[in-house]
């Protein structure tokens, strides 16, 4: 019934030279992020925040999408104006977190996302109130000694992730499918890509299985790399040849767009990995871009601090990082990693 809205709403997100914005942290998560700066997690600051970030000017040349949290969507002004209304305005298209965070699948190795439940009555209401696409994220975790991540755990997320899209298909929100596998552990790069691909072909049998319209649905996955306690320097062609031939082994061509997760990569690293991505000479037939959190976010705040007087500057911060991994979405960034700190958190939630 909405297919028509959904090839537009992919069609508009995947736009050249353009990423989404990840602004969907949890209430839990932007505390934990607000701490970094010593900022009290009040609804006033969490408003005062996404405003900052929603009223950059000339955002819009950069960012297609913002994903939102369920807060920030329906939230507005004593005035009535809506917080993401100059996000509207813009024409960037508005989307929102739908799942409630993970749940121990057996014990604490291994999770599974909640938020079925309500989802139908979600997406209805998220609709009305003006989101076009919606975001579920899986977390895997390799652990080599523990064979993880398990087949139970690979198969319990790839249904979830299944339903999930299917679910916001029936409702006109395009499902941006988020199968995280994280870069926690020491494990080497050709470990994580044959984890990865494992993942991935696991994740389309069941999109296929459940009658999931490929081609109205976005993936948002790790890039393959080593994990984050590996001793071997990064060598960022290696990260975009293995990332690449991994996706070459099981994403549908219908699929339109990858919208890599940062994951923890330092605001710098996020953006030479996609820019090597994009650059590497290889049958790629999907749009590569961004849908990045911590890695568009996180000099921002530092900028920020919660001071009235620094958003200006801490627009402009935004506004640079938008611009580097617009470039890099085109294989032109030319930015040189310059000790950028990691933002690597274990076990991360988000
Ligand atoms: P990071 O870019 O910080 O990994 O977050 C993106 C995201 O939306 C995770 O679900």
């Amino acid at each position: 019934m909405y297919r028509t809205e959904l090839l537009h709403t992919v069609s508009q997100i995947c736009s050249s030279e353009k990423g989404i914005l990840a602004a969907d942290e949890s209430t839990g998560t932007i505390g934990k992020r607000f701490s970094s700066i010593d900022l009290e997690n009040t609804h006033a600051n969490r408003f005062a925040y996404r405003n900052l970030l929603f009223q950059c000017e000339n955002i819009e040349q950069y960012i297609s999408g913002v994903i939102t949290y369920e807060e920030t969507l329906l939230d507005s002004t004593s005035d009535g104006t809506r917080l993401i209304q100059p996000l509207l305005d813009k024409k960037i298209m508005v989307g929102i977190k739908v799942d409630k965070g993970v749940k121990p699948l057996y014990n604490e190795d291994e999770t599974v996302t909640q938020g079925l439940d309500d989802l139908d009555d979600n997406c209805k209401k998220y609709y009305e109130a003006g989101a076009r696409f919606a975001k579920w994220r899986a977390v895997l975790k390799i652990d080599k000694d523990k064979c993880l991540p398990s087949d139970l755990s690979i198969h319990e997320n790839s249904v979830t992730l299944a339903r999930y899209a299917s679910i916001c298909i029936q409702n006109g929100l395009v499902p941006i499918v988020e199968p995280e596998i994280l870069m926690d552990g020491d494990h080497s790069i050709e470990y994580c890509a044959k984890v990865t691909t494992h993942v991935l072909s696991n994740v389309y049998h069941e999109l296929l299985r459940h009658k999931v319209d490929i081609d109205c649905t976005l993936l948002k996955p790790n890039m393959v790399r080593q994990g984050v306690s590996c001793k071997d320097p990064i060598d960022w062609q290696k990260l975009a040849h293995f990332t690449i031939q991994s996706f070459q082994q099981t994403i549908p061509v219908s699929m339109p767009g990858v919208v890599f997760l940062s994951g923890g990569m330092s605001e710098t690293d996020a953006s030479i990995a996609l820019n090597e991505i994009n650059k590497l000479k290889a049958y790629k037939p999907w749009r590569l871009t961004f849908s990045y959190g911590r890695a568009l976010q996180s000099s921002v705040l530092s900028a920020w601090k919660g001071k009235e007087e620094n958003v200006k500057s801490a627009q402009e911060v935004l506004l640079q990082l938008a611009q580097n991994n617009s470039l890099a979405s085109q294989g032109k960034f030319v930015g040189k990693n310059e000790g950028c700190k990691s933002l690597h958190e274990e076990n991360y939630v988000y």
